[in-house]
């Protein structure tokens, strides 16, 4: 492996012992990186400087609007390319390092990117999905696992995890993140995070992560994806950037803007935010990358005139990386002769890449994370199915379960699966599903003649997912009346949810509903099974369906975990990470909203209600039901806390059916009066139990004001003195709840 003299010249004088573990670099690892960047920065030009900050898309998929070409061959070896993205397996990965390496003038390694959103070659579900364990060690274990081991052998940097908080399930990036609620999605941010990156980036099971997309991405108007987004200081500080600062405070290597305008100024060159806020206040030092394009798209947001523009608005943010933008290669160069950006500003973003290259050990090994033979051993392994697998499983959620409809048992006969999506692979494992096939996949049929062998299964689609055609039901209908049970497999394609897959119309799609109807009037022991990448607006479904299991879209062993838990090897524990609303015209619902002065009395005219539907969604974030059942006892609270103490609470959960089962059991307060109006609710405190039949267990939770605390009228982060309500239970409706005072000694 030739590399040119003077980088190895650099390197040889590179001790590695200098290198600390890097998750927050402690200031020996700085100061050694400091020394060996500088070294190296001294020798670079201007336009290889420049060349860093290009980031250009390779031979793999393409995950955006490919607005100029480049010959990105010809780029790396004149220097002008500091990372790429989408390129294709080890092998490539290794040819198109060697060319910055070995043929460019400093040899430069270079980074490598990929969205690995939810596995590797082995998917697991979808991160909303995932959410809906509220299991964050297994969350962290998932990504540790799977995606690093994985997807290293080609990615030094995953564009993962989404962090964006959503509250409109029309918006189809709903699916790529942990739901509606800032405390469960900064929980799984952190726990993503350390996921991916551990404590070393050298280390053979680690990838740098990235949380995205700074900021507030999840609020499109509409739900239509990147649409203007425009909200009070307030709700963005107390709702979206939670999870950022999470991610931030948990150590991520980088951030990525969002395609958006917030309150009129596209992310991207977003001053305020980006500098001010994530580098200056949150004292982010790692990596900003733009998204693919968002340098270039301010002139279309019409923030900017030319590239030119909008690569100067983008430096003066301090976005370091410019993905497929071709601005900053194009531009920077100008702007620095003319003076208007520094040749500081170049330095700082160039010294915060080299330093990352270095925390990798990619001028160490350019190319350890071009593992050929290691990659060919990503074959779907049997670990990482099962792990696949129980990760499934724990994010299906059981919403209705009528008569103990559920679990079926396996000694029955005949099953009939009716639906358009219960022979189907690729849909299992969603959209960004990066080298996972859905070959690979194993559909519902599949998993339930896995799970019950001696069963005969009859199948009949019944209907497509789109369409008005019922042409088929007559047939479907048919089989399902030679069956014992009957099994709905329906809800939406992969890709009707994800990026630009916004939807206007929430319900099943096609003629699903009525088929789930015709089904019903059977009579039949009947379970719908839900594949879906959203929250749906099941109403007609849940007046006629007896059993309703969540499966999201589950990943390559969706089809086994959902038999897993419809034949009872599996007591489902999941708990809706977002709201499903009852009808579409609720939209925005979730949990954490506001009294108002005239909150909803039944028949009672002058107050916040509609006249043709109810306030309360269909199910409410953190439901889900299980085999067995849960009673909550004995909350103890104290009757005051002082602002030095700790809360110390704690209830009893006991298990009172017949079956072993994991409880979510969640901790939210209400703060009666305040400064400034507080959510009736907010979730502050989880834990996630297994209680075997009849068992009682004492759940303990620790409140510090800190817990208590908000941007006062003044936008001082205090507790403020008073009563406040906690609540405590297994969703955020029914709960038990007790009052208590904060008072400080030395404030009245
Ligand atoms: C896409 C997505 C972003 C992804 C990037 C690279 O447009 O918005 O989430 O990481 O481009 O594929």
């Amino acid at each position: 492996m030739k590399k040119p003299l003077i980088l190895a010249l650099i390197i040889l004088s590179f001790s590695f012992t200098d290198c600390q573990p890097n998750r927050q670099p402690n200031k020996e690892t700085t100061h050694a990186f400091a020394n060996k960047i500088d070294s190296l920065l001294s020798l670079m030009t201007l336009d290889e400087k420049i060349g860093q900050l290009n980031q250009l898309t390779g031979n793999g998929e393409v995950t955006g609007p490919v607005t100029l070409s480049q010959n990105y061959q010809e780029a790396i070896r004149n220097g002008q390319v500091g990372s790429m993205l989408n390129v294709n397996g080890a092998a490539y990965t290794y040819k198109i390092q060697k060319i910055a390496v070995e043929e460019s003038r400093l040899g430069i390694p270079l980074i490598f990117g990929y969205d690995v959103i939810h596995g590797y070659k082995t998917i697991f579900p979808i991160p909303l999905g995932e959410s809906a364990s509220w299991d964050l060690e297994a969350i962290e274990t998932k990504c540790k696992g799977c995606c690093c081991r994985s997807c290293r052998r080609r990615t030094t940097l995953d564009f993962a995890p989404m962090v964006d908080i959503a509250r409109d399930p029309r918006w189809g990036r709903i699916m790529e993140g942990a739901g509606e609620d800032p405390y469960l999605g900064s929980q799984i941010a952190r726990a993503r995070v350390r996921g991916f990156q551990g404590n070393d980036l050298s280390e053979n099971n680690t990838i740098m992560a990235c949380a995205k997309h700074f900021m507030a991405y999840g609020a499109a108007e509409a739900g239509r994806d990147y649409n203007t987004v425009d909200m009070s200081k307030r709700r963005l500080h107390e709702v979206y950037l939670p999870p950022f600062k999470a991610a931030v405070d948990e150590g991520v290597a980088t951030i990525m803007t969002s395609f958006n305008e917030f309150n009129g100024i596209p992310m991207t060159g977003n001053k305020v935010y980006v500098n001010e806020l994530l580098r200056h206040q949150w004292n982010f030092n790692g990596i900003v990358v733009s998204d693919w394009g968002s340098i270039a798209e301010m002139i279309t947001h019409g923030a900017a005139t030319d590239r030119k523009d909008a690569a100067e608005q983008a430096m003066n943010a301090s976005v370091d990386m410019d993905m497929e933008g071709h601005a900053y290669l194009h531009h920077l160069k100008e702007l620095v002769s003319n003076g208007v950006i520094s040749q500081n500003q170049i330095d700082q973003a160039v010294k915060r890449i080299l330093e990352k290259k270095f925390e990798l050990g990619l001028f160490e090994d350019p190319y350890r994370y071009c593992d050929i033979e290691r990659e060919a051993t990503v074959t779907l392994s049997k670990k990482h199915r099962s792990l696949a697998r129980e990760s499934a499983r724990k994010s299906m959620i059981l919403l209705k379960n009528d008569h103990k409809t559920l679990p079926f048992s396996k000694n029955v006969k005949t099953i009939a699966v009716i639906g358009p999506l219960g022979e189907s692979k690729v849909d299992m494992i969603g959209t960004w599903n990066a080298r996972g096939e859905g070959k690979d996949a194993v559909s519902l049929v599949e998993g339930i003649s896995n799970v019950v062998p001696d069963a005969r299964i009859l199948y009949a689609k019944g209907c497509e997912t789109e369409g008005t055609s019922t042409s088929e039901f007559n047939k479907a209908l048919q089989i399902a009346q030679k069956a014992d049970i009957v099994i709905a497999a329906v809800g939406e394609r992969a890709m009707m949810s994800g990026e630009a897959l916004s939807r206007q119309d929430i319900r099943l799609p096609g003629m699903q509903e009525a088929l789930v109807k015709k089904l019903a009037s059977l009579k039949k022991p009947m379970a719908v099974v839900l594949f879906n990448g959203r929250p749906l607006v099941i109403t007609e479904v849940a007046k006629v369906a007896p059993a309703i299991l969540e499966s999201w879209l589950a990943g390559t062993e969706a089809g086994n975990a959902i038999a897993d838990v419809l034949f009872g090897d599996y007591n489902p524990s999941g708990k809706l990470p977002v709201t499903f609303p009852y009808s579409l015209g609720q939209v925005p619902v979730y949990y954490a909203h506001k009294n108002t002065g005239r909150p909803r009395i039944e028949n009672s005219r002058y107050t916040s209600k509609y006249i043709d539907g109810p306030n309360k969604p269909l199910y409410p974030f953190g439901y889900g039901l299980s085999y067995t059942s849960f009673s909550y006892n004995n909350l103890l609270v104290p009757e005051t806390m002082s602002g030095e103490e700790t809360l110390l609470i704690s209830v009893d959960v006991t298990n009172t059916g017949e079956w072993a089962g994991e409880e979510v059991v969640q901790l939210y307060i209400n703060d009666s009066v305040a400064s400034v109006t507080r959510p009736v609710k907010a979730l502050k405190k989880f834990k996630k139990i297994l209680l075997q039949p009849g068992k009682t267990q004492t759940v303990q939770f620790e409140l510090t004001t800190d817990d208590l605390a908000f941007y006062n009228r003044n936008w001082k982060w205090v507790a403020e003195p008073g009563y406040f309500t906690i609540f405590v239970g297994g969703n955020s409706e029914n709960t038990l709840s007790r009052d208590f005072q904060l008072v400080y000694n030395n404030k009245n």
